[in-house]
């Protein structure tokens, strides 16, 4: 088995954080947060968050915020739920959550709650189990889940599950292994996880490891490294992660790396990006990978960013 190449995925993300011209920098120009926080909690996650200079993501970070109060992905782009996780989890990575009118956002997410309990995604109105999640995160990083009503939260979600013992995007929707993830976790940080049947859960995301060792997200489709994160997570939340041959998975994200330019793919031999390196690695920290910082499963930030968040350093 190889070995996880650190110094050559710090390098990749650390160049493709610089260059504004390559054809993967332009493809993420509109949701350039998201790829900040998946690049920045894997050099943290690696060791070496220092190599990035704080002042000037946070200065950036703070240009992304909308008179709304929400982030969009880039400046001057609309506000959304998905960038505004990635906003305050990239300030606390660099401990600078309290640079925020915390009000401000708090009062944005909150605004974006329905009548049933769900989450619009932004002014728009769709509605999507994801949309639960990032409000949910978002304000208990911010301390302000007191902002919504977290009953009607969890008992919408709790309206997605579906007899398989996964959840859906919406009441009715296929069990999907990244929605599994945001239901599992909003449940998971508002106390809530008694709603979910551990067994059944446990069964269908064990399913989701195939032959080469990787994890795919549905029945019958391909392995993805991706998915290392959001099933592993899920086990884990929900304590059952002992049901899937770890070795294995290891194996398979060591199999995805570039080797020569550093970076992860989805599947091996395939091109790599940002995503999947950030979803491998925090798929190594789960699976407890020697020399990786350990990750929060419900949180998606390092365990001591989390500490950290809620205790002071
Ligand atoms: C699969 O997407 C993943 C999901 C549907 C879950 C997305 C979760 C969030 C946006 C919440 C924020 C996440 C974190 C870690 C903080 P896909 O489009 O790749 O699915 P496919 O494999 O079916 O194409
Ligand atoms: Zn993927």
């Amino acid at each position: 088995m190889g070995e996880l190449e650190v110094e050559k995925h710090t390098k990749y993300i650390i160049s493709v954080e610089k260059k504004k011209d390559n054809f993967e920098s332009v493809v993420m120009e509109h949701i350039r947060l998201n790829g900040a926080y998946w690049g920045l909690t894997t050099l943290d996650l690696l060791g070496k968050l220092e190599s990035v200079d704080s002042e000037e993501v946070v200065s950036w970070v703070l240009k992304c915020q909308h008179d709304s109060g929400g982030f969009g992905g880039n400046i001057g782009h609309d506000p959304h739920l998905l960038y505004t996780l990635s906003a305050v989890q990239v300030l606390a990575l660099f401990d600078k959550i309290n640079v925020l009118d915390i009000d401000r956002v708090s009062n944005y997410i909150a605004g974006l709650q329905n009548e049933d309990g769900s989450f619009s995604g932004d002014m728009w109105g769709e509605v999507d189990t994801r949309f639960s999640y990032l409000a949910i995160c978002s304000l208990a990083l911010l301390n302000r889940l007191d902002k919504i009503d977290v009953e009607k939260a969890v008992k919408y979600i709790v309206s997605c599950k579906n007899l398989d013992g996964g959840f859906g995007c919406t009441p009715g929707g296929e069990s999907h292994a990244g929605q599994i993830f945001c239901c599992v976790g909003a449940l998971a940080i508002t106390g809530s996880l008694h709603h979910i049947d551990k067994d059944l859960l446990g069964w269908w995301l064990c399913e989701r490891q195939v032959k080469s060792g990787g994890l795919n997200g549905r029945p019958e489709k391909l392995p993805d490294v991706c998915y290392s994160w959001w099933v592993l997570s899920s086990l884990i939340m929900i304590d059952r992660v002992h049901w899937i041959d770890k070795e294995k998975l290891v194996r398979f994200i060591l199999d995805c790396q570039d080797k020569e330019n550093g970076g992860i793919s989805d599947r091996p031999e395939d091109a790599v990006d940002v995503y999947h390196t950030y979803f491998g690695v925090a798929g190594l920290s789960l699976l407890e990978y020697p020399g990786l910082k350990a990750i929060d499963p419900a949180y998606a930030l390092p365990v001591d960013v989390v500490n950290g968040v809620f205790f002071g350093k």
